[in-house]
């Protein structure tokens, strides 16, 4: 039999989703789903993994589940050709996650770098780290192999999470033969897609810093935020030489911009690679290339904005693709656990 090709991969519902998530993940999901080269596409809304380190603020969560469920519509991913789904309704997940436990060593979670700097972010204790949180890699592997995923097309920053995922897959296969699927990261192919900085030059885009551009923004409070961005500090007069290194709206246009923008907004340049030599000699000011920024983020947003606003309109429809998602994504898990607890023999009845 030909092994099946399956994509797996989801968001943790804390908030709206954003212009890091899109070039990291969102963008190429759509395009992996309208390529026609995989059996399935699964795209999972992870609020029980958000409750991990949501305990107190069950309500985030539960109100967020709608606001990523209009990112994934708006962006285009399709509900005829991929199956959109909640974490929590898939309780197969909790009981594989329950034995593959057996599999893992305390010290091997201590390492993994995801889990050391999310504890280091959020000021745990080592002796009062949630359980639950700590423990997040191995019910990440249960949704991964739960649907014998091939490709998890994810951000870098969950790379750690893969390979905890793949040596999961071969303890449980060593131990009791070959039921489980190893899966492959599939990573952004651009470098600036792998972990876009916040607008105010920060590492990362996070909501707590206040640096994000969402997928939901309005027109004028994104050419504002263009605006606004962190650029090359030495760099004053239009007459002096600029750097690229750090620069964050360059950064934005090595995620965004094509040559085709050149023609249609800033036709006496042929490609970015001009246009950065013309900033890094001197004589190219701030403000004409954030114009242009603002230009190309706006005709990719514009139409997932309006998207977005007309899928908002019937949110009882959206929960419909959300509850009929979760069923079919059930039906696979469910016969995920039947191999496993037939390769475990904790299958007594049978
Ligand atoms: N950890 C991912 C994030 O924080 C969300 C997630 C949960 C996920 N389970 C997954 C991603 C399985 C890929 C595959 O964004």
């Amino acid at each position: 039999m030909k092994m099946e090709k399956i994509i797996l991969t989801g968001d943790r519902p804390t908030g709206k989703l954003h212009i890091g998530h899109y070039v990291g993940s969102l963008r190429r999901r759509v395009v992996l789903q309208n390529s026609g080269e995989y059996d399935k596409v699964l795209i999972m809304i992870a609020d029980a993994q958000a409750l991990t380190d949501n305990a107190d603020n069950p309500g985030k969560v539960r109100d967020n589940i709608i606001e990523v469920a209009l990112d994934y519509l708006a962006c285009g991913l399709d509900p005829n050709k991929s199956t959109l789904f909640i974490q929590s309704m898939i309780p197969e997940l909790c009981e594989l996650t329950f034995y593959y436990m057996n599999l893992v060593s305390v010290a091997r979670l201590q390492r993994n770098p995801t889990v050391k700097t999310e504890i280091k972010m959020r000021g745990f204790a080592d002796e009062s780290i949630p359980v639950g949180f700590f423990t997040y890699p191995i019910s990440q592997a249960a949704d991964i192999t739960a649907f014998k995923a091939t490709t998890v097309p994810v951000g870098i920053d969950q790379a750690p999470m893969i390979e905890q995922c793949v040596e999961i897959v071969r303890r449980f296969n060593n131990a009791y033969g070959e039921t489980l699927v190893e899966p492959k990261i599939l990573l952004p192919d651009n470098q600036a897609c792998m972990r876009l900085p916040g607008t105010d030059g920060k590492a990362k885009m996070s909501k707590s810093l206040g640096n994000c551009i969402y997928l939901s923004e309005e027109a004028d409070s994104l050419i504002q935020k263009v605006r606004s961005m962190y650029t090359d500090p030495t760099h004053i007069k239009v007459t002096d030489p600029g750097k690229l290194e750090g620069n964050v709206v360059f950064t934005y246009l090595d995620a965004f911009c094509k040559d085709s923008h050149f023609a249609a907004y800033l036709p006496e340049y042929n490609n970015l690679q001009e246009l950065k030599d013309h900033y890094t000699r001197g004589g190219l000011g701030d403000m004409k290339v954030k114009k242009f920024l603002g230009q190309i983020l706006e005709e990719e947003l514009a139409p997932i904005r309006e998207r977005r606003k007309e899928f908002a309109k019937d949110p009882a429809a959206v929960y419909e693709i959300l509850r009929k998602g979760s069923i079919a994504a059930r039906e696979i898990a469910a016969k995920t656990l039947d191999d496993v607890k037939d390769a475990m023999r904790i299958n007594y009845f049978k």
